[in-house]
């Protein structure tokens, strides 16, 4: 893992709490550039420092993934700072309920815009640099909830199922430029996202063991990656159900709760 990362320019949206605040601390024991963007540009100064002390140059960008101008001018900028970014990492995202009988179309347009638009956001704008060197990966992180349409989840699987095809899609045109794309499939993560009781989470997986799959999924390119296992081979069978069968039993299996508000986590 180290000689793979060792050197190498980063960028992770998401990073001021949960999965993308860890990834920069795994990837600051390597030597790295790092450029980390979230909104909340309080937390981001801590995790620079931290990162900072482990050995690596940050730089930070507090901003909206959602805001097309401004994630444009952050990777202009960074272009013209650090001249190439090896891996761009799509992290930041919303989670959370949307009950189809009090269906909130305000928490939808959230969901587009933070996990669908943004990803985009994030992503394309490093392609042209990408290109021009014949290298470089791009990365999603999506959710195991891209599989099915989850119960009282409309507005965050449908967000997640978008992000992977985008990404599929993404990696079969820009693989004869050199440029690998990874969608990466998480199951349940220990991090702010999951601190509530409003549902079942099997197979939990603390964020720093998460990191350490998400790297070397992305060290070995990897098109998909589902973890943790168990939760892939749940995954696997969830999508083969009849529709009859998932209609039954999902909702009877999630342990959800039976009023529950249109919120986010
Ligand atoms: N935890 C899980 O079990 C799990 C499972 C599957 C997939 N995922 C995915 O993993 C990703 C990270 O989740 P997490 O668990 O680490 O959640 P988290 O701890 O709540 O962190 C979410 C991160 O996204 C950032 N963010 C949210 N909206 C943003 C916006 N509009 N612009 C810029 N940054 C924004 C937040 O920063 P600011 O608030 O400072 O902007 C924060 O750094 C998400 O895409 C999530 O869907 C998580």
């Amino acid at each position: 893992m180290k000689n793979f990362y060792h050197n190498k320019t980063i960028l992770i949206t998401g990073a001021s709490s949960g999965i993308g605040k860890d990834l920069a601390l795994f990837y600051s024991a390597f030597n790295t550039k790092l450029i980390l963007l979230a909104r909340r540009e309080d937390l981001l100064k801590q995790i620079q420092d931290e990162c900072q002390k482990n050995g690596s140059e940050v730089l930070i960008f507090a901003a909206d993934v959602s805001d097309r101008k401004k994630m444009e001018a952050i990777a202009s900028d960074v272009l013209n700072q650090w001249g190439f970014v090896d891996i761009v990492i799509a992290n930041a995202g919303v989670g959370g309920l949307n009950p189809a009988d009090h269906f909130s179309l305000d928490l939808n347009q959230k969901f587009v815009a933070i996990n669908i638009l943004g990803l985009a956001y994030t992503l394309v704008p490093f392609i042209d640099s990408m290109k021009q060197n014949k290298k470089g990966i791009l990365v999603g992180i999506s959710s195991l909830a891209a599989f099915r349409g989850l119960p009282k989840a409309a507005s965050y699987s449908s967000s997640k199922a978008a992000q992977g095809v985008f990404l599929e899609s993404l990696r079969v045109d820009l693989k004869k430029y050199g440029i690998s794309v990874c969608s990466i499939h998480p199951g349940f993560i220990e991090t702010p996202m999951t601190d509530h009781d409003e549902f079942k989470m099997p197979f939990m997986v603390p964020v720093r063991k998460s990191s350490i799959l998400i790297a070397k999924a992305i060290k070995r390119k990897k098109a998909v990656y589902l973890y943790p296992w168990p939760m892939r081979i749940l995954t696997y069978i969830n999508k083969k159900l009849p529709v009859c069968v998932y209609d039954y039993l999902v909702p009877r299996l999630s342990g959800q709760k039976q009023n529950t508000d249109s919120r986010t986590f």
